[in-house]
């Protein structure tokens, strides 16, 4: 009797171990955050950002590819591709990684949320910190430094010859931007949009006075349109440039990325993934 019950009990104790084993393997393959009882599961949850990208095998990026020469869509090939300055540094790393890159483009003001619901590994998309954004991500060392510019109709250009003829008038900023904020202290007619190309064409139209965008993205956008110019207004802004925003708390993936962007500005790389990333830019808008 006795030694029955001792295999019984022998018996239960292996069932239990048996589920409970299975269920944290299953919920690491599939989607490596939690269980059923809600506990993070060891399996990923444990790891680095870079030991999990490994791991997974893939870069996950988020963008918004309207920015040229930061980020932008053009065909190579005949196939529509994501291509930009902010793009190949991200190859690169992903190369560094020995792993693929995955892009996922959306609208620029939903990135920094989809970042902390671990939807990507980085944010690259010409995105420089400021006192907001820094309560959600954390940022890499300067990737590049750019002014701040106002694109105008050729036509008008004789109206708006400092920031202070703008002040009645409507200037366009994407939405989310630090333009809002630059825009905000020219003028009380701001108006916010989510895609770059909707608000070139307002400018076209008329329906909006300016545009302020980042200066080498004016450029490129003027490249693809005679009607427009980019103005000599002067901006005054004093910004930190544009980096790669991570997760809050990452340390040990910002410094391995701080590593990266010393080396290709060191060795030239970052110099040609510009120049490179200007002249299909030129390219793509004539
Ligand atoms: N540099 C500006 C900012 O940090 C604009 C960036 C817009 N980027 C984009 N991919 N559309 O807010």
């Amino acid at each position: 009797m006795k030694k029955l019950l001792t295999f019984l009990l022998a018996l239960t104790l292996l069932f239990s171990l048996f589920a409970c084993n299975s269920t944290g393997e299953e919920d690491g393959q599939e989607n490596g955050d939690s269980n059923q009882n809600g506990e993070t599961a060891q399996t990923s949850g444990d790891l680095s950002r870079i030991d999990k990208i490994k791991q997974e095998g893939t870069l996950r990026i988020g963008t918004s590819a309207d920015y040229p020469p930061y980020e932008f869509h053009t065909e190579i090939d005949g196939v529509d591709t994501i291509v930009g300055f902010d793009i190949a540094l991200c190859q690169y790393i992903a190369d560094d990684l020995g792993v693929e890159l995955e892009i996922t483009d959306m609208s620029f003001d939903s990135l920094l949320i989809s970042l902390q619901q671990d939807k990507f590994d980085i944010v690259a998309a010409g995105m420089s910190p400021d006192e907001e954004r820094l309560k959600a991500a954390d940022f890499t060392d300067k990737i590049f430094e750019s002014e701040q510019s106002i694109i105008l109709r050729k036509a008008d250009v004789a109206l708006y010859p400092t920031t202070a003829e703008l002040a009645g008038a409507s200037i366009g900023v994407q939405k989310g931007t630090i333009q809002e904020g630059i825009a905000e202290g020219i003028t009380d007619k701001v108006v916010k949009l989510t895609k770059l190309s909707e608000l070139i064409t307002e400018l076209k139209t008329g329906k909006v006075d300016a545009v302020c965008i980042d200066y080498p993205c004016a450029t490129a956008y003027v490249s693809g349109n005679d009607d427009l110019i980019v103005s000599d207004i002067e901006i005054e802004y004093e910004g930190p440039g544009t980096c790669l925003a991570v997760q809050k708390g990452e340390t040990e993936w910002v410094e391995y990325l701080n590593g990266i962007i010393q080396t290709v500005n060191e060795d030239g790389t970052m110099d040609q993934f510009i120049a490179e990333a200007s002249m299909l830019a030129d390219a793509s808008l004539e």
